[in-house]
């Protein structure tokens, strides 16, 4: 698929609510999943996975009613591969525009020997279970989960028989966040050019963050042919989390000049998704994670404050209204310039001369010095103090 300008579309599949949801103590309420799904779909999110439907009423619930709201996007819900698994997933998405049942089994050994599967009876399981699923949706994905651990040969006997059985997607997970970069990109490779019927479908990246490479990896797996990558706001997920959707989206935008692939995604609505979901599940964003972190767009040392006051492009290389964020900020602290507090101070109304700014740069940096972060109101009664001593 192409956009308007001719360039290849990367669909953006987001789990939040699944795979998001599944991290302990990330658990979101109804009316919470609703609101974010919401936000998901309009920003532009090509597939939205609701939740896993059998799981519990709760979770059939919110996939159901996220299904009947749903406007642009896929809305997908999980299902293991059984039959009651999938006909309850059916049953929850069947209420959306456009629905998307998703099933897997794990193909890996140490999976396989979870349900004692021989290869054999599993590779009879998928083919049953796809063809289920597909006679019930015209659009299926399914998943080997962790693929990255699974016997080459195996995992291209297994995604051939989903193709065969009628599977639109095959997801590649990186179930446990095993794999690197150049891995990432020759598996997927190697999966279209060697089994049949690869070219008539799409193939998608799930990748994990336990080495922090979820998302180098899944830009990898895009540039071996993957047109779907699997993503959370904030990298929310099990254990360290999943590739995180304002990485890729940015990402992607930023170095469009050698990943030229775009995605659907209005990357100003992400940092109002992001607070929300940071609200919502309890987990709060670190202060240096990229895109979203409070820090991400702020500057202490007077070296960056100098260069960013006179050009921002000189310590930033995307602007913060692209990810919906009013500016950039300065924080005064003890690593702060002269340039800054000026700045600082002509916002808040004081323009000074030069000896007197001399004046309350020595006391800005001895208070800089016993407190980490000076705010306005410090600087409002550095000032008051300064004219109470004249
Ligand atoms: O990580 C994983 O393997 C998954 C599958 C269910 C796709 O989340
Ligand atoms: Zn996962």
């Amino acid at each position: 698929m192409t956009d308007k300008t001719g360039q290849d579309r990367v669909l953006i599949f987001d789990t939040t609510l699944r795979d998001g949801e599944q991290s302990p103590g990330a658990t979101m309420s109804h009316a919470e999943k609703l609101e974010i799904a919401e936000l998901l779909d309009e920003m532009g999110v090509d597939i939205i996975e609701a939740g896993f439907p059998i799981a519990s009423e709760g979770d059939f619930r919110a996939v159901k009613e996220i299904a009947e709201r749903s406007r642009d996007a896929v809305i997908c819900g999980l299902a293991r591969a059984n039959l009651q698994d999938i006909d309850r997933c059916w049953e929850a998405v069947r209420h959306a525009e456009r629905p998307r049942i998703h099933t897997f089994i794990g193909t890996s050994p140490l999976h396989r020997d979870i349900p004692k599967l021989s290869k054999d009876e599993m590779a009879e399981r998928i083919h049953e279970t796809v063809t289920h699923a597909r006679n019930l949706c015209d659009n299926v994905q399914w998943s080997p989960m962790d693929a990255t651990r699974t016997e080459w040969d195996y995992l291209k006997r297994v995604v051939e028989i989903a193709i065969k059985a009628g599977a639109t997607t095959i997801n590649i997970p990186d179930t446990v966040g095993y794999t690197a970069p150049v891995e990432s990109a020759d598996l997927i490779r190697r999966l279209i050019a060697e089994v049949p019927g690869a070219d008539e479908i799409v193939f998608a990246t799930h990748c994990h963050n336990d080495l922090g490479m979820a998302t180098a990896n899944a830009l990898a797996a895009v540039a071996g042919g993957a047109r779907q990558i699997e993503c959370t706001i904030n990298g929310l997920g099990e254990r360290a989390g999943n590739t995180a959707l304002e990485e890729v989206v940015m990402a992607l935008k930023v170095r469009n000049d050698i990943m030229p692939w775009s995605t659907g995604v209005d990357s100003t609505k992400i940092m109002n998704i992001s607070r929300k979901v940071a609200t919502v599940s309890g987990f709060p964003v670190q202060y240096n994670k990229a895109i979203v972190g409070k820090n991400a767009f702020a500057h202490e040392s007077g070296i960056h404050q100098d260069g960013m006051l006179k050009n921002a492009e000189t310590f930033e290389i995307m602007r913060p209204e692209d990810i919906g964020l009013a500016s950039t900020s300065l924080v005064l602290g003890k690593h702060s310039g002269r340039a800054a507090l000026r700045a600082k101070l002509e916002e808040l109304g004081y323009k000074l001369a030069e000896n007197q700014l001399k004046d309350v740069f020595v006391r800005f940096k001895e208070l800089a010095d016993r407190k980490k972060e000076v705010y306005d109101e410090d600087i409002v009664a550095l000032m008051r103090a300064g004219e109470d001593a004249a």
